[in-house]
C-alpha cells in the first residue's frame, strides 16, 4: 500500500517550501540571462525558473526571485526595470560549470563574463551581448515584469518577447533543424543536482496524431487488475487507434505458437497471466500490433 504525507504549504518554513519545490518540479531548463544595466554595466547570471509559453507571440519567461534570505532583489531584475531587454542564453553541457560560476553572487557592476570565462559577442538588436558559446540565444524584449510577492522567495516574472534568434550550425541536423541529441541540453535539478540529456537518457512516445488513442478504458476487464503490466503499458496500449477484430485475432492464434499455447491452458487465472507476460515482453520488444491481440484474446 502506497502512505503519502500530506503537507499545509503554510507549515512550512519558506526555505523548506523552496527546497521541496526546486526538488519536485525538475528537470528544469536553464536560461542564462545577460542583461545591462543603464550605464551599460553587464550582468550575466542563470534561472531555471525558466520556460518558453507561447510562440505567438513568442514568449519566454523566467524569475529572479527575492531572496529567501534577506529579501534583496537580484541585478538581473533591477537591470531590467532599467533596461527592459535580455539575452537568454540556453544552456548545454559545454558551459554549465562556467554558467554554475555566474551564479556566484558578485558585487553588483561586476561582469560574470569575465569571472565565468564565457565570451560576449555584441546582440543584433538589443543593448546585452549573447553568449558566444550557447548553442542558441533568444534576444528579447521584456514586455512585463510581473511581481508575485514583496517577500523573501517571491518570484518576479519576467516576460520576454523573442526579438532576434541565433542558433549555432552545428546543433542543427541535415535538414536544418535542431538536433536534440546533439543539443547536449543540461537541467536543473534539486539541491546541487543537475541533469544531461545524453543518448541513454532519451525515450519517444509515439502518439498519434490525426485520429485519437482508443485509451485504456477500452482494453478488456482483466487488464485492470493486472500486477504484471505497469500503468506506462497500458497507456501505450491505449494509444492504439482501433481494437482488433475477431479475425485479426484468430489469425494471430493459428499463426503464432506462444500465443497459441497460452490459450490451451485451462487454470483461467494462469493463462491471464502468460496473457499479461506476453503482451508485455511484445511491448518492450515495440510489437504493438501483437501486445494488442494478445489482451484480446481473452475477454
Ligand atoms: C543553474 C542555476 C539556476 C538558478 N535559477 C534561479 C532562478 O530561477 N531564480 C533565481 O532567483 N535564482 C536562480 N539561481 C541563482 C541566481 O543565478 C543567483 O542568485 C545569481 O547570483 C543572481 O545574479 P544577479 O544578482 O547578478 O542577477 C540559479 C542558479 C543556478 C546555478
Amino acid at each position: 500500500m502506497d502512505k503519502f504525507t500530506s503537507i499545509d504549504p503554510n507549515s512550512l518554513s519558506t526555505s523548506e517550501l523552496h527546497k521541496m519545490l526546486l526538488l519536485s518540479v525538475a528537470p528544469r531548463p536553464i536560461a542564462l540571462a545577460s542583461t545591462v544595466d543603464k550605464k551599460g554595466n553587464v550582468n550575466l547570471s542563470p534561472f531555471s525558473c525558466f520556460n518558453m509559453f507561447s510562440a505567438n507571440p513568442p514568449i519566454l519567461i523566467f524569475s529572479p526571485s527575492r531572496r529567501v534570505r534577506d529579501n534583496s532583489t537580484k541585478d538581473t531584475l533591477e537591470n531590467i526595470k532599467q533596461v527592459k531587454e535580455v539575452v537568454i542564453n540556453i544552456v548545454n553541457f559545454s558551459i554549465v560549470e562556467p554558467v554554475s560560476l555566474a551564479s556566484t553572487e558578485y558585487e553588483t557592476g561586476v561582469d560574470e563574463f569575465k569571472k565565468s570565462g564565457l565570451t560576449p559577442l555584441k546582440s543584433n538588436q538589443v543593448k546585452p551581448p549573447r553568449v558566444k558559446e550557447s548553442p542558441i540565444s533568444f534576444e528579447c524584449e521584456v514586455d512585463q515584469i510581473i511581481e508575485l510577492g514583496k517577500d523573501g522567495g517571491a518570484g518576479n516574472l519576467v516576460i520576454s518577447r523573442i526579438i532576434h534568434i541565433h542558433v549555432n550550425n552545428k546543433y542543427l541536423d541535415e535538414n536544418g533543424s535542431l538536433d536534440t541529441k546533439k543539443l547536449d541540453l543540461v537541467g536543473r535539478m534539486g539541491a546541487s543536482w543537475y541533469t544531461r540529456v545524453i543518448d541513454e537518457s532519451l525515450f519517444e512516445i509515439p502518439k498519434p496524431i490525426h485520429t485519437k488513442g482508443i485509451g485504456v478504458d477500452q482494453l478488456p476487464d482483466h487488464v485492470h487488475s493486472t500486477k504484471i503490466l505497469s500503468k506506462n503499458n497500458l497507456a501505450r496500449l491505449g494509444n492504439l487507434e482501433k481494437t482488433p477484430s475477431q479475425e485479426e485475432i484468430q489469425d494471430y492464434h493459428k499463426s503464432d505458437n506462444n500465443i497459441s499455447q497460452i490459450m490451451n491452458i485451462s487454470d483461467k487465472k494462469q493463462q491471464i497471466k502468460e496473457i499479461h507476460s506476453l503482451a508485455k515482453n511484445q511491448i518492450n520488444s515495440a510489437n504493438l500490433d501483437l501486445a494488442i491481440k494478445t489482451v484480446f484474446s481473452v475477454l
